[in-house]
């Protein structure tokens, strides 16, 4: 097809050039003896305007056609365009294609529900502002392959039809035909792989790699997402974070020339959810958690002496809004979050109110302000527990939301930290049965690894992850490759001798010969998108993303197949209960 520019690319210095463009129809104005059509491709929209002289067919919203003209200065430039102070005075259209009315309106600012929009995704990606997302994506996987090539990682693909990978969610599983009542998993990473490559000499190994779980969905989770995977032999923490803090600063130069600052800053696991009451903390804003166990333990309010923890967050400049709101407010949050035990108190010119206050002599109330530094018209949140994990995820998150309410955060602003030193296991308050952290081929501290066998919830990993604006971008760990230990953490986690030889039996016995030590980390590719892309939701940049409930509105899946598939498999099933 004949076509000499794109659309987006030209500008004054192509003014009096003949071009022939191509694109669809953004929107058309007729106005008698002129009519201005905006033509839009993938780099861009420029106007087109059609004199009285020039035959035009008929031609409405998203044809596709093409535009013999020449390119002109227009006499008042459109702020709106980019392309917008010239436009192309056409001689002749040709209409490619029709259009039926589309069911979305294709422009940054549609009015479309989500649902809509994954339905008739196609339309969607129409959307500059959508393809700018696509665009941003493409360029954070270019930055990646030149920045990892240029360091000596070798691309290698992993498989798809796998075995469980235990990364705490629910296997996709894929039944095999030709081996009878077995299943493949789909991987949820390419974790084990990565090590056995460590194990078959690669070094350096990295891949862009499609991983999929089914576990409950949220804004920042898909069911089928991409991890940046990268797996090293030989570095200890220092050196692969420096490698790894090297390659997030070229994807934030080369896509959004933004300079980070290296080295990033470190952040213990224990004094991220003691100070932000998160392990992924948006450190943009203050409104630190402060322990005010010791000032309300002198208290008369009889909670206060007997619960162990108690903890506040200041809210700023809020307390004059009516009180009903906040409060009402607050219980729904609170509520979200599983925060129970809270107070408010309002601090209105030095003086406290809030129904606990009554509680509290003068000198409570002067200790109170000191150590909270709270101003007039701020309100003190305080949460008490005998659980201290729960105070501080509760008033973490309750931190983040005020952030959003109250607009605290300035926007197209970037902060990137390392979150390290998380424990090895975590406790099940039902079970009291333990699970990993990270996954159970975590590296425990060496200096803690003798808790192991006494109390296995002291011991903290050697992990990491990468935290960009609140979001957990990335996370890895340096790996056990020493067979005993990896034997012994199996154990740990519950694992009989026969599941770790019927699970684990291959992975096992490939550390007898001659494992590397070896350490990497996986980051969110969407993750990474989302935050140079400006968007908090995650489907916003991915092509053709999943809804809510793990569907595609668009392709209907999944979908019940036909009984003979079924059969070939061997599979039969169940009555919906
Ligand atoms: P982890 O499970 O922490 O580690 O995952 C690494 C990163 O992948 C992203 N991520 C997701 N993104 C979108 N949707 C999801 N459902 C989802 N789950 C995870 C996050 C996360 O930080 N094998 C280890 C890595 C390693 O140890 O090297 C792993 O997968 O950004």
């Amino acid at each position: 097809m004949e076509r000499t520019n794109s659309n987006g690319t030209l500008s004054l210095k192509d003014v009096g050039q003949d071009v022939i463009l191509v694109g669809w129809v953004h929107k058309k104005r007729n106005l008698g003896s002129l009519m201005f059509i905006d033509l839009r491709d993938r780099s861009g929209i420029i106007q087109v305007t059609v004199r009285d002289d020039v035959k035009v067919p008929d031609i409405r919203n998203e044809y596709v056609i093409q535009v013999y003209g020449k390119v002109a200065k227009k006499d008042v430039p459109n702020k709106a365009l980019k392309t917008g102070a010239i436009e192309v005075i056409a001689s002749k259209i040709n209409v490619i294609n029709t259009a039926e009315t589309t069911p979305m309106i294709i422009d940054d600012n549609t009015d479309a529900l989500e649902d809509t929009r994954l339905k008739y995704r196609y339309l969607d990606l129409r959307r500059p502002i959508m393809q700018q997302r696509l665009i941003t994506r493409a360029k954070i996987v270019k930055a990646t392959h030149e920045y990892l090539d240029e360091h000596g990682f070798l691309e290698v693909e992993t498989p798809i039809l796998t075995l469980s990978t235990p990364e705490g969610a629910r296997d996709y599983l894929v039944p095999s035909r030709i081996h009878h009542g077995c299943f493949y998993a789909l991987p949820q990473s390419p974790q084990v792989y990565k090590q056995l490559l460590m194990i078959g000499g690669i070094e350096r190994y990295y891949q862009i790699a499609k991983c999929f779980r089914d576990e409950d969905l949220r804004a920042d989770r898909q069911p089928d997402f991409t991890q940046i995977d990268v797996e090293t032999s030989f570095l200890d923490e220092d050196q692969l974070l420096a490698l790894m803090e090297g390659l997030i600063a070229n994807i934030f130069k080369k896509v959004i020339n933004y300079d980070v600052k290296l080295p990033l800053r470190r952040l213990k696991y224990d004094e991220a959810v003691d100070t932000y009451g998160s392990d992924k903390p948006d450190t943009r804003f203050e409104m630190h958690l402060i322990d005010v166990k010791d000032v309300l333990k002198d208290s008369d309010f009889n909670v206060f002496k007997e619960l162990s923890t108690i903890k506040c967050i200041v809210v700023p400049g809020v307390a004059s809004i009516t009180s009903r709101k906040i409060i009402d407010n607050l219980q729904l949050e609170a509520k979200k979050f599983s925060l129970k035990g809270y107070t408010v108190i309002k601090n209105l010119n030095g003086v406290l109110e809030g129904s606990v206050v009554k509680y509290f002599n003068d000198d409570v109330k002067k200790r109170l302000l000191d150590v909270t530094k709270a101003k007039h018209n701020d309100i003190i949140i305080i949460a008490a527990s005998n659980e201290y994990r729960d105070v501080c995820f509760g008033l973490g998150a309750l931190r983040t939301s005020y952030a959003n309410e109250l607009k605290l955060i300035k926007p197209n602003t970037y902060d990137l930290l390392w979150v390290n030193d998380f424990p090895l296991f975590e406790k099940s308050k039902e079970t009291g049965q333990i699970t990993s952290s990270h996954h159970p081929f975590t590296r425990p501290k060496e200096a803690e690894a003798k808790y192991l066998d006494t109390d296995p919830t002291k011991v903290h990993a050697s992990a990491y992850d990468i935290v960009i604006n609140g979001y957990e971008a990335g996370g890895g760990s340096l790996r056990i490759y020493d067979q005993k230990m990896q034997k012994k953490v199996f154990q740990l986690l519950g694992l009989s001798d026969e599941d770790i030889k019927r699970k684990f039996g291959f992975f096992i016995d490939a550390f007898k010969y001659g494992t590397p030590p070896h350490a990497g980390i996986a980051f969110g590719l969407e993750r990474l998108t989302m935050v140079l892309s400006g968007t908090n939701n995650i489907r916003d940049v991915i092509a053709f993303p999943k809804n809510l409930a793990a569907a595609c509105p668009m392709s209907n899946s999944p979908r019940a197949v036909d009984k003979a598939q079924l059969d070939e498999l061997g599979i039969e099933i169940k009555k919906e209960k």
